[in-house]
């Protein structure tokens, strides 16, 4: 049996929520990652220090007893941020970084920034202090094409970000298209961006066949098939700026499967059997360890893991749902086979 043992990776990107869909979600997690950095879109959003050191209680109690697992907080950027907040953020030992969410780009940012250009004096105070920025990096502007969005974020904001506050560093969130590859390769190593599994197994293709499939659908949407490859060859590369971030967003399958479905993929049960499969078909596997365990912790100035977590070649069927009480989740792949198993 053909086995694959790296050091245990971290989860630079993901969605746990809280109350009941906390708990059913964070022992996926757990079990594979040592550390997740945990998105601040909750609903009301965590703005500042305090509510995310709550937050972050709430998701300890959620660990399942003998699991080692750390969540590394952020807050959620608003026009009403102030400098002061962000400093608190600094001296705090638990929040590493604050995510920019354009104001009705996705799920939950109804509160996010709506004039991206008056944040500059906050982009100062992260960059004096070496706060990383995380961005959701979409335009909301509806006469823009969603499939266009990434790359018009890229040239009506991301490069004056860059171009004004050379020494912040920012991670691009969830990349799906050449354009962005393209952007982080070329700027220095201030910039790095996360890459999902769903993005490196489907192209936008997936969201039609055969009927409309909701659990393809996630924010920003699925590209052609060239953007796919673009990513593939960029996570495969070993360039230390692109690394592991699952995007995880757990929805209730029933307002997945509605008439206006929201947007997310749950991948938190199977993400590193994803990324392994993705790195397979790539014949790149000799790359999984530096993008899933080593860069993320670099570029967060974080230490690397130590201990190690093992991958079987064997065959499984992921389930169709997880339930628990109240909370129904149907994950990506639900009912398909996988070709690599976390023992
Ligand atoms: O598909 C998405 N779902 N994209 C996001 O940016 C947010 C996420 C969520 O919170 O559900
Ligand atoms: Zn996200």
């Amino acid at each position: 049996m053909k086995t694959l043992t790296i050091t245990r990776p971290d989860d630079w990107h993901l969605h746990v929520r809280n109350g009941a869909v906390l708990k059913t979600v964070l022992p996926h997690t757990a079990k594979q990652f040592a550390r997740a950095i945990i998105m601040p879109n909750l609903k009301p959003p965590v703005t500042t220090v305090e509510q995310a050191l709550a937050y972050r209680e709430e998701i300890l109690q959620a660990i399942p007893p003998g699991m080692d697992f750390k969540p590394l907080m952020t807050l959620y950027l608003t026009n009403s941020t102030t400098v002061e907040e962000i400093k608190k953020a600094v001296e705090s030992d638990y929040v590493h970084a604050v995510k920019l969410y354009p104001a009705g780009a996705t799920t939950n940012s109804d509160a996010g920034v709506a004039n991206i250009n008056a944040l500059y004096p906050i982009f100062a105070a992260m960059e004096k202090y070496d706060l990383p920025l995380q961005v959701h990096g979409e335009v909301t502007n509806e006469a823009c094409d969603i499939f266009d969005r990434e790359r018009a974020f890229i040239e009506s904001h991301l490069s004056a970000i860059h171009h004004n506050f050379p020494a912040l560093r920012i991670i691009m969130e969830h990349l799906t298209t050449a354009e962005a590859v393209e952007f982080v390769q070329s700027t220095h190593a201030n910039i790095a961006a996360t890459i999902t599994p769903q993005h490196l197994l489907f192209n936008r293709n997936a969201l039609f066949a055969g009927g409309l499939r909701p659990h393809h659908y996630c924010l920003p949407i699925l590209k052609r098939e060239h953007h796919r490859l673009a990513l593939v060859a960029a996570a495969t590369s070993g360039n230390p700026k692109f690394f592991l971030g699952t995007d995880s967003a757990p929805h209730q399958t029933a307002l997945k499967e509605n008439a206006c479905g929201c947007a997310g993929c749950y991948s938190a049960n199977a993400a590193l059997e994803l990324y392994t499969e993705a790195f397979d078909r790539a014949e790149a596997l000799d790359k999984l360890e530096g993008f899933a365990s080593f860069y993320g912790a670099d570029f967060y100035r974080l230490p690397r893991n130590t201990t190690t977590v093992t991958l079987e070649k064997s065959a499984w069927q992921v389930p169709e749902s997880y339930q628990d009480n109240e909370v129904k989740i149907t994950p990506l792949k639900a009912g398909e086979t996988l070709s690599w198993k976390l023992l």
